[in-house]
């Protein structure tokens, strides 16, 4: 499959997903489920959907049984956005083509979304006990953890508000890995887990952290290059903010041939023809322009 195959797969295959979960939701405030439906909703590209299923077909795994794991990464990612975008942290207005949450809804709301997302995630997650042994989901369900959590998004989200000036290149990559990379690396590796293939699990993982670096530094391109309109959201934050990325560190194009160096590492952990949909998306994460 080509990246945009797979991209506009994941699209369709989640917007269901996403849909069922909010219409057989049991009882909540409507003003929850309103905001809920517009954060779920906006057209983000379904990266990490993608990636779960892509890791799948090079495992052989029907895309069905993976339907929880990949709605429930793009729910905390979601909410990681969410988070990510209000006032205390990068107070950003515009995402995915639209205005933000707290901007639609108000900051208190924007922050429960956030926190309902995480949550209701972990209960979709548990749903893989339909198609795999209930011990392989406890350990997705705690990898899950793991890859949002403090040694994780979360982390990384700190070490990045919190940045000393004059980062260095290791720790611009221990922030990069945490606060992208884990969550990225968690989509890949999770049909291993799920399957209990400890020998796929290795590869997956190695491909996994290269294109979760190698995304981020594409986001940090982006953000100098992007054009609102193509990227939906509002170019030159992280100069804004003050941000050291590769780009600042390496200049534009160095800072690509490093994500270009890294995606090729990618590549190389997943070969044979089951691999083709993993290596496309490892190429498309540095020619992308949103
Ligand atoms: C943006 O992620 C934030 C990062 C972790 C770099 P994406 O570029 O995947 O954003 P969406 O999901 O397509 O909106
Ligand atoms: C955020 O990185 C990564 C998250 C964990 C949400 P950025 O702050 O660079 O993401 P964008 O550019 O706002 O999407
Ligand atoms: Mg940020
Ligand atoms: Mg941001
Ligand atoms: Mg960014």
């Amino acid at each position: 499959m080509t990246a945009g195959e797979s991209l506009a797969g994941a699209a369709e295959r989640f917007r269901t997903a996403a849909r069922e979960l909010l219409e057989t939701a049991a009882e909540m405030p409507a003003s929850l489920r309103a905001s809920m439906a517009y954060a779920l909703d906006a057209p983000g590209k379904r990266f990490r959907p993608a990636l779960v299923w892509a890791a799948g077909e090079w495992l052989g795994l029907s895309p069905d049984t993976l339907t929880p794991a990949a709605t429930a990464v793009e729910m905390v990612h979601t909410y990681s956005l969410v988070h990510d975008d209000l006032p205390a942290m990068d107070n950003d207005d515009w995402r995915r083509g639209r205005a933000t949450v707290h901007r639609v809804y108000g900051e208190a709301l924007a922050i429960l979304v956030g926190d309902a997302l995480v949550t209701d995630a972990f209960r979709v997650l548990c749903r893989e006990r339909s198609f795999f042994a209930a011990g392989a989901v406890l350990e997705a369900v705690e990898a899950l953890s793991g890859a949002a959590g403090p040694s994780g998004m979360v982390g990384g989200q700190v070490w990045d508000l919190h940045q000393a000036p004059g980062l260095s290149v290791a720790e611009l990559q221990r922030l990069h890995r945490a606060k992208t990379g884990a969550l990225i690396r968690w989509a890949v590796e999770v049909p291993a887990i799920l399957t209990g293939r400890t020998d796929a699990r290795a590869a997956l993982s190695a491909y996994g952290a290269a294109v979760g670096l190698a995304f981020q530094i594409a986001d940090d391109i982006l953000d100098v290059v992007g054009e609102r309109a193509v990227t939906g959201k509002t170019p030159g934050r992280d100069a804004a903010l003050g941000k050291t990325t590769y780009p600042v560190l390496f200049g534009i194009d160095r800072a690509r041939q490093m994500a270009r160096t890294t995606l090729a590492e990618a590549e190389g952990q997943v070969d044979g023809p089951r691999g083709e949909t993993l290596r496309a998306l490892a190429r498309y994460v540095v020619d992308r322009n949103h």
